[in-house]
């Protein structure tokens, strides 16, 4: 198949894409899914084979019997497709899957990474950061600086060099290491990581690189950036249930003990000590593995290689260009981060209606018109923060209302809406007019609603029936249902025979 008949065919293969809801009209359609920064909706063809593997499935410290065997080598085969994926050669670069997703790799590394060069103890991560990507640093190292971005108010964002350049002057081999995004998870600004490596090994100081937002948009070459550590999460790319991954350099493995104890990781354990085994990946992946998420991000790392990440990149600028081009023409909005034709960025587009709260854009866009996106502070409060200082500064809050905090919080946020390889041109020209309409229907929309609990909104009359909504107890039901059927099938083919 040809890279671009493969990609039509993987965009139409996701789970979830048709799920029918109601909206307030009475109406039932599909959803239009625009959260993938939080997470992304699952690629089938890779999750059957997941769900193949459970066929054989078996533990992979289990050596010797058939189905151990195959789990051990497709386990194997899922790190060899994130070294490929992320151009990172075997010679140098090691692969390891850890937790749920990046959070546990930035933990994981901060511990490590902070206990090897005690006479370094400075750590530099950028002001965009995703808190994962900022707070264990925090905790493990001495002193955290951040580096401030370029721009100023709603079009903060994109990385200073200038910045970042004169901190490395200031602090030389005082810093361990520094910690960057790919791109931002608020603004999709794309951080250029070639040139930031070069700056930061020019004092003997590691990369970090947050690469959760920039895995599924664009094309990464750790070998050709000489990156040091890489971190992504399995449910940002496709996989959903999927590990937490680390790419990281073996020379550096290889100088840290590993923070995760336990069987798996070690050549022999006596009462008084243990030996952590020399064996990459294995030193670093303690306990029994997650093998069907690891195979299942294998298998979608291995169709994306097949269709080529600047194949992907490509198609996603044309509907990058066309939803910033059109929402910034909307009366009333504000698109948040640098113009994409001077900075470069993924399919993650911030934006704010005047006169609405950020919750309330996100429930009327999903009440109204099925839309379904975030809201909120994204998890990167300093630099949303700096992305909405104007904003906050002319809101015209009484300071001694008691309620004055409650108030604040919910302006203090946005509505973001992000891409997936599943979303089309029809998507996102729905969005901007749902966005069109809300702004010029401002007040009859802000009549239908009333605020509730800390960060909620109801509508007057509209409020999905509880069937519509996901509930595993029916799930189960209707499942074991459906295996008592099969077992009827069974017994009367048996009898019949
Ligand atoms: C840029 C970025 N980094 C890190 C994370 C943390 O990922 P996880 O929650 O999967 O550990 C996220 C999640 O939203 C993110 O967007």
């Amino acid at each position: 198949m040809k890279n671009h008949e493969l990609l039509s065919t993987l965009q139409s293969s996701f789970i979830g894409t048709d799920t029918q809801y109601p909206t307030v009209d009475g109406k039932r359609g599909s959803r239009i899914y625009l959260d993938s920064a939080a997470s992304t909706l699952m690629m089938e063809p890779a999750f059957k084979v997941g769900h193949e593997f459970l066929m054989h499935y078996a533990s992979t410290h289990s050596d010797l019997h058939y189905s151990a065997k195959g789990a051990s080598q497709a386990f194997e085969w899922a790190h060899k497709c994130v070294l490929e994926f992320v151009g990172a050669s075997e010679e140098k670069y090691c692969a390891f899957f850890a937790g749920n997703g990046a959070t546990a790799g930035f933990n994981r590394m901060a511990t490590s990474l902070s206990k090897i060069r005690p006479e370094r103890d400075l750590v530099l991560v950028s002001e965009m950061e995703h808190h994962s990507n900022d707070l264990p640093h925090r905790e493990h190292s001495s002193q955290v600086i951040h580096i401030p971005c370029m721009g100023e108010f709603e079009s903060y964002g994109g990385f200073s060099m200038e910045c970042l350049q004169e901190s490395i002057q200031k602090y030389g081999k005082k810093i361990n290491y520094v910690a960057v995004t790919g791109a931002s998870n608020v603004t999709g600004t794309i951080t250029p990581l070639e040139e930031v490596a070069k700056l930061v090994h020019s004092v003997g100081a590691y990369t970090i690189v947050d690469a959760s937002q920039m895995i599924a948009h664009a094309p990464v070459c750790m070998d050709d950036a000489d990156l040091d550590v890489l971190v992504f999460s399995g449910h940002k790319i496709y996989a959903p249930g999927s590990p937490g991954v680390v790419i990281a350099k073996k020379n550096l493995l290889n100088a840290i003990s590993p923070s995760e104890l336990g069987g798996g990781m070690v050549d022999d354990v006596s009462l008084a000590e243990y030996v952590p085994t020399n064996n990459l990946p294995d030193r670093e992946e303690a306990g029994t593995p997650n093998i069907v998420g690891a195979i299942t991000l294998g298998a979608v790392l291995d169709l994306l290689v097949r269709v080529g990440m600047d194949t992907i990149r490509e198609k996603e600028i044309g509907l990058i260009d066309y939803t910033w081009n059109n929402l910034t023409l909307i009366d009333g909005v504000t698109v948040y981060g640098p113009n994409p034709a001077e900075i470069p960025r993924t399919g993650t587009i911030s934006f704010n209606i005047k006169g609405f709260d950020h919750g309330l854009t996100a429930a009327a866009l999903n009440d109204y018109y099925n839309i379904q996106l975030r809201n909120g502070c994204f998890c990167a409060h300093p630099y949303v923060r700096e992305l909405l200082k104007k904003e906050l500064w002319e809101v015209d809050l009484d300071p001694d209302d008691p309620n004055v905090e409650v108030l604040i919080e919910r302006k203090r946020g946005m509505a973001r809406a992000s891409f997936g390889l599943y979303t089309t041109i029809e998507d996102l020209k729905k969005l901007i007019a749902a966005v069109s309409d809300l702004a010029n229907r401002r007040e009859e929309i802000l009549g239908q609603y009333e605020p509730v609990g800390a960060n909620g909104y109801r509508h007057e009359y509209y409020a999905p029936d509880a069937e519509d909504i996901f509930n595993p107890e029916t799930a189960l039901a209707q499942s074991i249902e459906w295996s008592r059927l099969q077992q009827d099938v069974n017994a009367h083919r048996t009898t019949k025979n």
